[in-house]
């Protein structure tokens, strides 16, 4: 089977993360292997992680040519210190998440995310999550209600959890059925599938997204080494608040002079912005990558 995922912000992310010859980088989000090949390409060593076995066998394949310098490696960013005290390595120079989804984790029925083809009822990225369905039997009316309103943002969250809790289904066509029939016909949303935001707020859920990139974040500073950067790649704005929020929390406010070996002035920090707005997609991008149209990246450069 063949895995194609067209690679989002690839030229701007690697500009920003600047790999030197040899530099150490660690990819969160190896997906395809588009952004590890552009880094890879610079010369730099890439310790790629995915949670998703597929990917990594995908990408093991195209990027074989590289040699050692390409290191897969299976886990979830969540445990990034951790994966890289397995694999000794101490501080990376770069470090780069392209969030969320790959194409052909969306695109292929099998995997359950699609609301257009029917599929089983799982939604994992990799074998660490639990499968839709457990989620389904476990979460409580009200838990799931809370998750739809939270990570999906849909105005019918409630309905729509009881319609879930109501039966079980035998497949995502069938669940995605029980969700449009949930919100009144006149509130459909236009330009999306009714089923789209809640199928977001479930993968989002069964996949722990957003507590792993708060556990990324928090790590940041034990991840890079002074003078390392970071980027970060979002698609949606429950992903992109927390990334500005963590990184901005840990900006440097120092005013000292370059030359003082410890700050004095009492507003230290460990990192500076490379980004002072967002980075996103051109027009031209956008129009080969529909995808592209909601990319926000933000990089930041650690300066203690
Ligand atoms: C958007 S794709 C990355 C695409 C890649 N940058 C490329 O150019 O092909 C995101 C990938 O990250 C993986 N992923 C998402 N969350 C993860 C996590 N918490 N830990 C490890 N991998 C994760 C997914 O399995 C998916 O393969």
């Amino acid at each position: 089977m063949t895995f194609v995922h067209a690679t989002v912000l690839l030229d701007e992310a690697v500009a920003l993360l600047a790999p030197k010859e040899g530099a150490v980088i660690l990819d969160c989000t190896l997906g395809g292997g588009g952004h590890t090949e552009g880094l890879l390409a610079r010369g730099a060593e890439v310790i790629a992680l995915d949670r998703d076995p597929r990917a990594r066998e995908a990408a093991s394949l195209r990027l074989a040519p590289y040699g050692a310098r390409f290191r897969p490696l299976a886990g979830n960013f969540a445990q990034a210190r951790a994966l890289l005290d397995a694999a000794g390595v101490d501080k990376v120079d770069g470090l780069l998440a392209d969030l969320g989804v790959s194409s052909p984790q969306l695109d292929v029925a099998e995997r359950g995310f699609s609301f257009s083809r029917p599929g089983p009822l799982d939604m994992r990225m990799g074998p660490d999550a639990e499968p839709l369905a457990d989620y389904l039997a476990r979460a409580s009316e009200q838990e799931l209600a809370a998750a739809i309103r939270d990570y999906g943002e849909e105005p019918f969250a409630r309905p729509i959890a009881r319609a879930l809790k109501a039966r079980t289904f035998a497949d995502t066509a069938e669940l995605a059925a029980a969700i449009g029939g949930a919100i009144p016909r006149k509130a459909w949303p236009t330009k999306i599938h009714p089923a789209t935001r809640t199928f977001q707020a479930l993968r989002i859920a069964v996949n722990g997204e957003l507590a792993a990139l708060d556990a990324l974040l928090a790590a940041l500073p034990e991840l890079i080494a002074p003078g390392g950067r970071a980027a970060f790649i979002s698609f949606h704005s429950l992903e992109d608040r927390r990334v500005k929020d963590a990184l901005r929390a840990l900006l440097s406010h120092c005013t000292c002079p370059p030359n003082l070996p410890v700050c004095v002035c009492g507003r230290p920090g460990d990192l500076r912005a490379l980004t002072p707005k967002p980075v996103t997609a051109s027009l031209s991008a956008v129009a080969q990558n529909p995808r592209a149209r909601s990319a926000k990246l933000r990089a930041v450069e650690r300066v203690r």
